[in-house]
């Protein structure tokens, strides 16, 4: 009987684990892209405009790693901090850091034209190119990167939500890897360094 009653125990326990497991990896997988797999999932073509006013695409980064950021310059906090985390991180690697580019697309094209993307790279690692496209332009690469990003209302000093990742992509433009908000410098250069 008592055996009996354990073996139920372990069976509700067991099945219970099982779902809380279930439900957080779907959970995750909703907020989170995924961690490497055999086929990259996050990525892909994009056209888009540079700070300097010129037309680029995927195939212009071709070669290099990209560290890649979507945010805005209006961001009042999170996006500044994520730049300067990439360009710390960059400047931990040092002569290593010349395979890496590291790229902001903003999720804010109303704004963010050419001429204030160009002002904005300044504050942030001297390598960084920041690119701006059309509103429908910037939809797809955000999509194609799994991006989600709102408008928070309607005022003309709105600002945006937006997820907070960024990115590594090998030198064909394949993800390798993701780095969570808030990750430190000296973290991600290491992750970086492993994936050279
Ligand atoms: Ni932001």
């Amino acid at each position: 009987m008592r055996a009996r009653r354990l073996t139920l125990i372990f069976a509700a326990f067991a099945i219970t684990t099982a779902v809380a497991v279930t439900a957080f990896s779907l959970l995750r997988s909703l907020i989170e892209p995924p961690a490497r797999s055999g086929v990259a999932q996050v990525g892909g073509p994009f056209q888009l405009i540079n700070h300097l006013g010129q037309p680029v695409s995927e195939a212009d980064f071709k070669g290099r790693h990209m560290l890649v950021y979507f945010g805005y310059t209006f961001c009042p906090d999170v996006c500044p901090i994520e730049l300067q985390t990439m360009s710390e991180a960059l400047d931990q690697l040092g002569e290593a850091a010349q395979s890496v580019k590291p790229i902001l697309i903003t999720i804010d094209p109303e704004r963010d034209t050419p001429e204030v993307l160009a002002a904005y790279r300044e504050h942030f690692h001297p390598s960084l190119v920041a690119l701006t496209g059309t509103v429908e332009q910037v939809r797809q690469a955000a999509k194609a990167f799994r991006v989600y990003y709102a408008r928070t209302d309607d005022s003309a000093d709105y600002f945006m939500d937006h997820s907070s990742f960024v990115y590594l992509m090998d030198p064909q433009g394949r993800y390798l890897t993701h780095f969570r908000p808030a990750t430190s410098p000296e973290e991600m250069a290491k992750r970086i360094r492993a994936a050279l």
